[in-house]
């Protein structure tokens, strides 16, 4: 088989984000043309069950990783395994275990049992990692195509989470139906999907800056409106899955001069990967350093004192459509 090699555009992104080490230039690149086989990472739903899934060592793992969440063998397939079918755990890319694990630092500062909004909810892995590490006392999945929609309520109910809601709006008209009303808002961003390369999918063009400079203008209008859906006092987690700075810290930077009244929050146990490229914390994973295809993080915090976040009430309506029957959050409003 010919060896693939790196567009110009992938080179110079390549030289930009490692400027002083050709060898991570080196390694980012193959580890975007030419994939390593590599495991999937597993949450569990219910108490892990050891030894059920063909799984890492868990000493070879980071401390902090939580309970719930193991890392499967490449190759090993878990769609007919007894655990899938029974819907205790859910297949997410290692990445996405990285950028969420900021979640557990935001747990540090929310209330008990927090209202949760997942802006970007499809197909539903953050709203899952939210689910079982935060036990949200309301986590409203929303999701703006229709498709992926159905692929969201599809792995919500599978892995029956509790508490929780799903819509389908744009993100500036639910913050308008809900302003300051959660705890913790997740913004995992449409963004360039450089990452993809990683797990071996074609994303053509996606180190190209017309599709970088239009995700990222993309990105900030759904931050400000996530943001608008926060409580004083509460969160606001930002991920992609991009290497590109402009769809990352350039959108944080753009975000914070709009709105003084956020700040980031520094993430201790992920601090080998802070980002060299903003003076706030940022958090960004490579494929050729982290057993993921990569992405970006950064936890924000909305000011305001009140310790729980001070929210607002929420429309009745943004409750139409339950995941799972269940009396959840009855007096939302
Ligand atoms: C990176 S994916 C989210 C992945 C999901 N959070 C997970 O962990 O499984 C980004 C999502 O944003 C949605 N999206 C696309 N355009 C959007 C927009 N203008 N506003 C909000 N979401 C959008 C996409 O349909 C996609 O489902």
């Amino acid at each position: 088989m010919t060896k693939k090699e790196p567009s110009n555009l992938m080179r110079k992104s390549a030289s930009a984000l490692f400027a002083d080490s050709a060898a991570d230039q080196s390694d980012f690149l193959s580890a975007l043309l030419d994939p390593a086989p590599r495991g999937n990472a597993v949450l569990w739903t219910v108490p892990r069950r050891l030894g059920e899934l063909e799984s890492i060592d868990r000493t070879t793992l980071p401390d902090w990783l939580p309970d719930e969440v193991e890392l499967i063998h490449p190759g090993v397939k878990i769609g007919h395994s007894a655990a899938y079918l029974a819907g205790d755990i859910y297949s997410l890319d290692y990445a996405s275990v990285l950028t969420g694990s900021a979640l557990l630092t935001a747990r540090e500062f929310l209330p008990a049992a927090p209202r949760v909004l997942d802006l970007c909810a499809a197909p539903g892995g953050k709203s899952l990692l939210a689910s079982v590490l935060l036990k949200p006392g309301l986590l409203l999945a929303n999701e703006v195509e229709a498709k992926r929609l159905g692929i969201l309520r599809h792995n919500l109910r599978r892995c029956r989470v509790a508490n929780a809601w799903t819509q389908r709006l744009a993100p500036e008209e639910l913050a308008g139906l809900a302003p300051a009303a959660f705890d913790l808002a997740l913004i995992d961003a449409p963004c360039s999907g450089q990452s993809l390369l990683a797990k071996g999918i074609e994303n053509p063009g996606c180190f190209h800056p017309s599709t970088v400079k239009g995700n990222a203008r993309r990105q900030l209008w759904i931050l400000e409106a996530g943001a608008r859906a926060v409580a004083p006092g509460g969160g606001l987690l930002y991920t992609t899955c991009t290497f590109a700075p402009r769809e990352n810290e350039g959108v944080i930077d753009k975000f914070l001069a709009k709105r003084p009244d956020f700040e980031t929050v520094a993430v201790p146990h992920l601090k080998e990967w802070r980002s060299p490229f903003s003076d706030f914390s940022g958090y960004r994973f490579y494929p050729h350093q982290v057993p993921g295809a990569g992405g970006y993080a950064a936890l924000l915090r909305r000011a305001g004192d009140p310790a729980p976040p001070q929210r607002a009430g929420l429309a009745t309506t943004l409750l139409d459509y339950p995941v799972v029957s269940s009396p959840g959050e009855a007096t939302a409003s």
